[in-house]
């Protein structure tokens, strides 16, 4: 056994112990290839950096697949549009590598924007199906930046799973989409969202909110809630979604969508009996999304 194969494998059976952080694809790849020699799965939980226990819970459950967790972080241009967030993204670099160290990481990648869209790149990935509305609607860029960085991600990592939010619901069926119809090798696992005590999805755009707003944010999560409530008594969904809007747009939100769709497919009509509630709605500057399983209509 060489000696990085040696510390590559005490890295990932040791519990408390300081990642590797690395910057470099080529770097990564020797990195894993080394834990790979030694029959180690890999589990990749890809993010954004601003990490909070939302994240950590997907780091959790990756630990539960794998015998190593790589962690990325990378805000990703590509999937910013003109006069979106961007420049003002939350970036909080050494507490993230903190928090993904206590929870036992093994490896963070945290690529430059160089290093992943070196000069004369010129690919994306073109998406259909569950990229169809919704997000796409008033985000057109937003899937293809974010299955061009993943696909990235996934094909310098080559892990066994990736774990992605449902708080991304839309984005959780992309990717099982196109990794399914690109043969990329990979388990995708969706995990749940982990909320804040009054309700509202974890974010990290929630740190935009001032605290009028933060109190009203709490509301599009209460708002799903009810919709589910006014469906099961089997009211019809378009008085459901008309009250809905009605309530959020009072409080002071300026809702984007509320949708009911297959849970799969996200596409109308509903062909199971398995239906996903989604909405996003801007609150002052901030745009927040969200959704819920609606049980079988009985
Ligand atoms: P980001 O918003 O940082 O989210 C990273 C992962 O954390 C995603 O899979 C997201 O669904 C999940 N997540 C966010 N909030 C959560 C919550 N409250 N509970 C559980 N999981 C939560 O999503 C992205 O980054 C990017 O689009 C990315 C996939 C990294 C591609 O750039």
């Amino acid at each position: 056994m060489t000696k990085s194969t040696e510390n590559a494998l005490h890295d990932c059976e040791t519990q408390m112990h300081q990642p590797s952080v690395i910057n470099q694809i080529s770097e990564l790849r020797k990195h894993l290839s080394n834990i790979r020699r030694q029959s180690k799965t890999i589990a990749l939980v890809p993010t954004m950096g601003a990490l909070h226990q939302g994240h950590l819970s997907l780091i959790q459950t990756a630990h539960q697949h794998a015998d190593c967790v790589v962690a990325s972080i990378f805000v990703n241009p590509t999937q910013f549009g003109v006069g979106e967030d961007f420049d003002s993204y939350p970036r909080t670099e050494q507490e993230d590598i903190e928090k993904l160290a206590s929870e036992g990481v093994d490896c963070i990648f945290i690529p430059s924007a160089k290093e992943m869209y070196p000069t004369g790149f010129c690919s994306s990935v073109d998406l259909q199906g569950p990229a169809r509305e919704l997000e796409t609607s008033h985000r057109p860029h937003f899937f293809s930046g974010v299955a061009t960085v993943v696909t990235k991600l996934l094909l310098s990592v080559m892990p066994d799973t990736a774990i992605f939010g449902e708080k991304d619901y839309q984005q959780l069926q992309v990717i099982k989409q196109f990794t399914r119809d690109l043969n990329i090798p990979v388990k995708i696992i969706g995990a749940p969202t982990l909320r804040e005590t009054d309700g509202l999805a974890m974010s990290s755009r929630n740190a935009y909110l001032s605290p009028a707003e933060r109190k009203i944010a709490a509301q599009l999560y209460a708002q799903l809630v009810n919709c589910e409530a006014d469906l099961s008594k089997n009211q019809s969904w378009q008085e459901v979604q008309r009250k809905a809007i009605t309530n959020l747009t009072q409080i002071g939100f300026e809702v984007d969508y509320l949708e009911l769709r297959d849970s799969q497919t996200l596409n109308l009509p509903i062909i199971g009996n398995q239906r996903r509630l989604l909405v996003a709605a801007k609150l002052g500057k901030t745009r927040l999304i969200d959704n819920i399983h609606i049980p079988a209509a009985s």
